[in-house]
């Protein structure tokens, strides 16, 4: 029988390990994590860290969020506070004091600051041509960052997107999620999409209106200018074949007297040629 595997020697050797780095490490005492409640109205939340115990005296103390430091947080205060006055769910986040030293390395404490998914943006609808692509997306904020999925609302009993095609694509990363469809398809691709973020809080969903046309929608316009211009040149002919029988008797009249006056000529030389007879 081993003693790696036995459970007493692990505990003791972390406990020594423990012991013996919190030795001449700074201590932070700081405030509990916390969750900011969905709704209007919600109380401020002041997060706290209070430096106990150093080796070396620090020399300035600061708060970061989400990896990045908040302006105007440094000071040289051992007891330090940062204060949220109206917490929305866009204030969730990991939160960090730090402390540098002139002599030795920075120490931190985080305080998460939960809060549950929030749907902040999203493409409410697409309107594409089939075979062309769709790109719908969702945007949340809250913490921590919610796992994402995406269904075909209206698509029967299963709604989950069905990729047999393999024309899904799903990229998602932390507040954001993106659902791709390529070659679109005109009967089995339009519809509600919906995303959901679920984190360990709540969940919330959007839904996107995909519409696909045919290859010839973009055609329609052009169909239509033709057509259009078919009708007026047909107009134009109607007309114009109507307005020729109309016209004759309005050249006839000027042309009248003269052609009486040639058929009496005509008929005088049928006189005269009589005459001669
Ligand atoms: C920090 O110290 C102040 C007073 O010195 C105390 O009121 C507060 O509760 C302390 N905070 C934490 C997180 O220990
Ligand atoms: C916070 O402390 C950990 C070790 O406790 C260290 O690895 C990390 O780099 C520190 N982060 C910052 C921002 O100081
Ligand atoms: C759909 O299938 C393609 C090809 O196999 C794959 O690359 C893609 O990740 C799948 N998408 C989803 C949402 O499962
Ligand atoms: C999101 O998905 C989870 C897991 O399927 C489900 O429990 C939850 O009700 C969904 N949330 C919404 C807002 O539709």
């Amino acid at each position: 029988m081993s003693y790696a595997g036995n459970p007493l020697v692990i505990l003791v050797g972390v406990l020594m390990l423990h012991s013996g780095s919190a030795e001449n490490e700074p201590s932070i005492d700081s405030s509990d994590h916390l969750i900011i409640p969905g709704g209007y109205h919600i109380p401020p939340i002041t997060l706290q860290c209070n430096l106990t115990v150093s080796q070396t005296p620090h020399s300035e103390s600061f708060w970061m969020k989400n990896g990045e430091e908040i302006e105007e947080t440094r000071s040289d205060a051992k007891n330090t506070e940062y204060r949220i006055n109206k917490p929305r769910a866009d204030d969730a986040g990991e939160y960090m004091c730090v402390y540098t030293f002139d002599s030795a390395p920075q120490a931190n404490a985080t305080i998460e600051v939960k809060a549950a998914p929030d749907i902040t943006g999203h493409k409410r609808s697409e309107n594409k041509n089939e075979g062309e692509t769709a790109v719908l997306y969702c945007k949340s904020v809250g913490y921590p960052y919610p796992q994402w999925t995406w269904r075909k609302l209206d698509s029967g009993a299963n709604p989950e997107i069905d990729n047999s095609s393999r024309r899904f694509f799903i990229s998602s990363r932390d507040g954001y999620t993106e659902l791709s469809i390529i070659n679109l398809d005109l009967t089995s691709d339009p519809g509600e999409y919906e995303c959901n973020a679920t984190n360990t809080i709540s969940s919330a969903s959007m839904t996107s209106v995909l519409r696909v046309r045919s290859y010839l929608a973009p055609l329609w316009p052009l169909l239509g200018v033709l057509a259009e211009i078919i009708i007026l040149v047909l107009i134009i002919v109607i007309y114009e074949k109507r307005k020729k029988p109309d016209d004759m008797p309005d050249d006839d009249e000027p042309a009248g007297p003269m052609k009486t006056n040639s058929t009496n000529n005509h008929k005088d030389k049928n006189l005269r040629q009589r005459n001669t007879n």
